[in-house]
């Protein structure tokens, strides 16, 4: 994994402490890094993403400590889940301290809290000394980015980004909030649900894991992660014509240069390669994207990257 040189760390840290934001490598996608303590580079994280108020920010922490500036309690199956999956791609949604901005948390009394496992981010959490609110760095409702120059790309060289290479996982974080004695999965990752439940078990915490979208957090849109050029989901050995003839009306599309995005057979790949393929696709001259739905669900990771596809795309002929 290429690491940038120190000099581009303290570039960054010095960003960050003058309020500016920053592109950060992570494990799961780049995030648009920003001082989760000043105001003003909260709203520059809004205001660069075109993001709306109403969809709130994960913060990423680097420490113990740090959960603490954030924090008022971590209930026994969060901290469960924090030593079992820590660093790496689980945010846990928990009740805020009230040092954390309601521009954080769009109004919500918790906050989504994260500790990466990349060593760039890491490192650049350490040296900053406080917790960085980042959501990821594409404008809102596009792909994710996982790589640094997908976000130089996408914010059109404004935003300084430590190139930390390619995201590992390349999904964005499992997303984790606690309601009782239930967890629910608001956003399905890399740790799977059932991750979650043998984790809860070996510890004696007796805790329902469900996989249920928040009704709280307005940022779980329908529709999302969107290519520039729309994604059709079609059966697996579908026939391309008829694919055409009923995409074309409804997409209103005046012409027909598909491109076909093909899922590696192994999950783990399929989702480090997804947003790279669909920016591969987009750039291609073609004008649509054509995915084949299969029927692998024996891995519950084909589980995350189904839920991104169904979001990215603008009709599913399955
Ligand atoms: O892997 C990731 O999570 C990446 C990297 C950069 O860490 N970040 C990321 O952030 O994907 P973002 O903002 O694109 O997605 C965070 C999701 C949003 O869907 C948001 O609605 C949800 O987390 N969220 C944040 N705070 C929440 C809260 N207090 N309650 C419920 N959902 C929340
Ligand atoms: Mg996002």
């Amino acid at each position: 994994m290429p690491r940038p040189p120190s000099t581009e760390i303290q570039k960054a840290v010095d960003l960050l402490r003058q309020g500016e934001v920053i592109g950060m490598p992570t494990e799961t996608v780049y995030g648009l890094a920003g001082d989760v303590f000043n105001e003003s580079a909260v709203q520059k994280i809004f205001s660069t993403k075109q993001r709306p108020f109403f969809d709130p920010l994960i913060v990423h922490v680097a420490n113990a400590e740090d959960v603490h500036k954030l924090v008022e309690d971590v209930p026994a199956a969060a901290q469960v889940l924090m030593k079992n999956f820590w660093p790496g791609p689980l945010t846990l949604i928990l009740p805020k301290k009230s040092s954390v901005s309601d521009l954080v948390t769009s109004g919500l009394t918790t906050v989504g809290v994260r500790m990466p496992n990349h060593p760039v981010a890491r490192e650049l959490i350490q040296l900053f000394g406080s917790p960085l609110a980042a959501p990821s760095a594409n404008l809102f409702g596009r792909t994710s980015p996982t790589t640094a120059k997908h976000v130089q790309d996408e914010f059109k060289h404004s935003v300084f980004v430590l190139d930390g290479g390619p995201s590992e996982i390349g999904l964005e974080s499992t997303v984790v909030g606690f309601e009782n004695d239930t967890i629910l999965i608001y956003r399905p990752g890399a740790v799977t649900a059932q991750m979650a439940r043998v984790a809860l078990v070996r510890a004696g915490i007796s805790f329902e894991v469900l996989e249920k979208e928040s009704n709280v957090a307005p940022g779980h849109l329908q529709h999302h992660y969107m290519p520039s050029i729309p994604l059709i989901i079609v059966k697996a050995g579908a026939d391309i014509s008829e694919v055409e003839n009923a995409a074309r009306p409804t997409l209103k599309l005046s012409e027909w240069r598909p491109a076909n995005l093909n899922l590696h057979s192994d999950p783990v790949i399929a989702a480090r390669e997804l947003y790279s393929g669909l920016r591969r696709c987009s750039e291609s001259g073609a004008n649509v994207i054509v995915v084949e739905k299969s029927q692998r669900t024996e891995n519950e990771l084909w589980f995350a990257i189904w839920n991104r596809l169904e979001k990215a795309a603008s009709l599913s002929l399955v």
